[in-house]
């Protein structure tokens, strides 16, 4: 089948939607939103960059100057979407919200698999638009108002929030499977408000159940093999989907990350050279908490369906939005591991391809992947597979300001010797082949020497519209408790390096510079000659995450270099990022209430502040109570702003009784996708 052909759409139902004949869909975008892609990342959508990296050209300039003059919210211990005066949030589509024409509304009582296949899944986390024009015929590009198709990732399930009565039942394990993986929805902006439209046929859910490609130098390996699929090329459904990335081919990128709490018995493995792997990525020894494995085989280790399932998940996955019926594509050539995101940035006058991932764990490494290929613009065909071959880096940051990306390959004459000494406890080489490397990529890193860093979450590279990046690219560490001071002599053992020869020392460094580090911090890259596949590059930390206001001694405390790192509103744990058209950065939080005693939320800070000088974080909104804020995206024009709400009331358990979070209903607590615009529709900061 083909993935690259854009689909038959069924023609009768766009046009009982009301297509206008006469009025272009280019014409109504431009009027209504902008002509600019609507993609998370056009952080200078159609803005050039100046030779200050500052990227304002024309009008994004005269916008700037008003820029990030909202009134910063308290904080919040509401349950509620709480934003700025003059602002407002609504509810866009919600758990359990249909995604099929002609069904009946949410019952939480009576949910089945086949039912909540075809609703919105549960805590939605990245979220993107794709236009519905770019890469389809003009058939379908003729609508009455701007349309985008939406995708959202659903990380995880929490039963006890989902189920009036949670017992991890059958029928209910069932359900959570189906509940995972990703949405992908129509949505539609009309006079400013946003709606999803539940006739569309490009709605889609791809669940735990989906069958998916595996591509690349891993496809086909012995270790990716199962009774049920003797090829390994074929997996069924992703799991743990919490941020992503989307393509300048427009794609879009669903980031494997903690897939290990789904599998079991790791323990009763006999093969030690694959219980050793699969405890480098931490599956569960025991009976998993989920109890998956109690009525679906291949998620138990101990039976022959299930002890190589683990290695087929960890992976990124390539969603094609534009074709309800393509299949998703494992993507092996951007390495295993538990991937965070997968931000895209081109490299202008190579049409270089490089992809930044984290590894979300303590004492885990930022990766890169830059595809063998060239970019080649306005030829979608022609890049649809570009994710499939290429280099896999792991980042190495120097004590003085440097960085290495050390590569993950096997015949590279530095990594490749490395690597080829890496061996199980037998002595045999772990990694025979590039596909091995790929496979555990942790350890390749360990391998090479990566630095092992706070917990990378969020990568994030400003792009134009057109992807270009400027070789500057934002790392989020979102915390780090294990980390220990900078005179500690201890290593770090828990978790996948515990008993597995994986031991680190925990003590800080100088891009993980506080033991303990329970509040996070940013750091910003800058590629050699701003060409983001270049193999060294040049860091600094942009800001320490904390409380500017906590004395010198407070491990919270943000000064850097003999100054406050930031200055304004306190938060802890940043998690996902964006940028607007004006050279802010956007920070979403998850874990502030493990720090202070205010929910998550979202804060804007620009991101040219000289080096040397505070940055001034501001307080924008504020997610429920128990809920992370994830998934930021800023449409074209930045008048309207979206935010996933994951898990309201999660420190609660019950659905029906729930004492935190009813939140957005009143009845019980649902995650959401949330849309703020200021109420006369101005640019969203001013
Ligand atoms: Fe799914 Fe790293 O948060
Ligand atoms: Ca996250």
């Amino acid at each position: 089948m083909s993935q690259i052909d854009t689909p038959e759409i069924d023609r009768d139902n766009l046009e009982e939607r009301g297509i206008g004949a006469d009025q272009t869909f280019d014409k109504v975008l431009e009027a209504s939103v902008g002509r600019r892609h609507f993609l998370r990342g056009g952080a200078a959508a159609g803005a050039a960059l100046s030779a200050t990296g500052i990227f304002l050209t024309g009008n994004e300039a005269k916008a700037a100057a008003a820029d990030l003059t909202f009134t910063s919210i308290g904080e919040s211990k509401a349950d509620k979407v709480v934003v700025p005066t003059g602002y407002e949030a609504h509810t866009l589509i919600r758990w359990g919200d249909a995604l099929s024409p002609g069904m009946a509304a949410f019952d939480p009582n009576n949910q089945t698999p086949a039912d909540q296949a075809k609703r919105f899944g549960f805590n939605c986390d990245m979220v993107a638009m794709f236009p519905e024009r770019f890469g389809a015929p003009a058939k379908i590009g003729r609508l009455p108002y701007p349309s985008y198709i939406m995708c959202v990732n659903h990380e995880y399930t929490t039963g006890t929030n989902m189920f009036p009565t949670y017992t991890a039942s059958e029928n209910q394990v069932l359900v959570e499977i189906e509940a995972h993986g990703v949405s992908v929805v129509n949505v539609r902006v009309l006079n400013n408000n946003w709606s999803y439209d539940v006739t569309s046929p490009y709605n889609r859910r791809i669940t735990g159940t989906t069958p998916m490609q595996i591509t690349g130098p891993a496809a086909g390996h012995d270790k990716l093999k199962t009774p049920a699929d003797p090829t390994g090329t074929l997996v069924l459904g992703t799991f743990n989907n919490c941020a992503g990335g989307f393509t300048p081919w427009g794609t879009y990128l669903a980031a494997e990350e903690n897939f290990d709490q789904y599998f079991a018995n790791r323990s009763k493995i006999t093969d030690a050279k694959v219980a050793l792997d699969h405890t480098d990525y931490t599956i569960t020894s025991g009976a998993s908490s989920r109890k998956w494995e109690n009525y679906v085989a291949r998620f138990d280790c101990s039976k022959a369906e299930g002890v190589n399932e683990p290695y087929r998940f960890g992976w990124m996955v390539e969603i094609d939005p534009y074709d309800p019926t393509s299949t998703p594509k494992k993507r092996t050539a951007m390495g295993r591991f538990k991937h965070e995101a997968a931000t895209i940035a081109l490299t202008r006058g190579t049409n270089k391809v490089t992809a930044y991932s984290g590894c979300d764990t303590t004492f885990e490494y930022v990766y890169k992947f830059v595809a063998t290929g060239t970019y080649t613009p306005g030829n979608r065909t022609a890049n649809m597979n570009l994710l499939e071959t290429g280099t896999l880096y792991a980042a190495r940051f120097n004590a003085d300001g440097t960085g290495v990306w050390l590569p993950l390959d096997l015949s590279d004459a530095v990594s490749g010797p490395k690597l080829a000494a890496s061996t199980y406890p037998d002595g045999s080489r772990r990694f025979q082949t590039q596909a091995d490397v790929l496979i555990n990529s942790r350890r390749a890193g360990d391998a090479v020497g990566a630095t092992p860093m706070d917990r990378p979450e969020d990568l994030e590279a400003p792009v134009d519209t057109d992807f270009y990046g400027t070789g500057k690219m934002y790392i989020v560490l979102t915390n780090n408790s294990s980390r220990q001071a900078s005179t500690s002599t201890a290593n770090y053992t828990s978790s996948a390096r515990a008993g597995a020869g994986r031991a680190v020392p925990a003590k800080a460094d100088a891009a993980n510079p506080r033991g303990p580090n329970r509040t996070g911090h940013i750091i910003e890259i800058t590629e050699a000659n701003n060409d983001h596949a270049a193999i060294s590059f040049t860091w600094r930390i942009f800001l320490l995450a904390g409380d500017p206001a906590a004395a010198a001694t407070a491990v919270d405390n943000v000064s850097l270099n003999g100054i406050s790192s930031f200055t304004g509103d306190r938060f802890g744990s940043p998690d996902n990022i964006t940028f607007d058209n004006s050279g802010n950065i956007w920070i979403a939080t998850d874990g502030t209430p493990s720090n202070y005693p205010f929910n998550d939320g979202l804060y804007a800070a620009p991101l040219n502040t000289p080096t040397g000088q505070s940055v001034p974080v501001k307080r924008f909104l504020a997610v429920p109570a128990g809920a992370e804020c994830c998934g930021p995206l800023l449409s074209p024009d930045n008048s309207s702003l979206f935010v996933a709400v994951q898990h309201p009331g999660e420190d609660v358990s019950g659905l029906f009784t729930n004492t935190q979070s009813k939140w957005p209903d009143s009845e019980y607590p649902r995650p959401s996708v949330v849309w703020v615009r200021r109420t006369d529709g101005g640019r969203i900061g001013s």
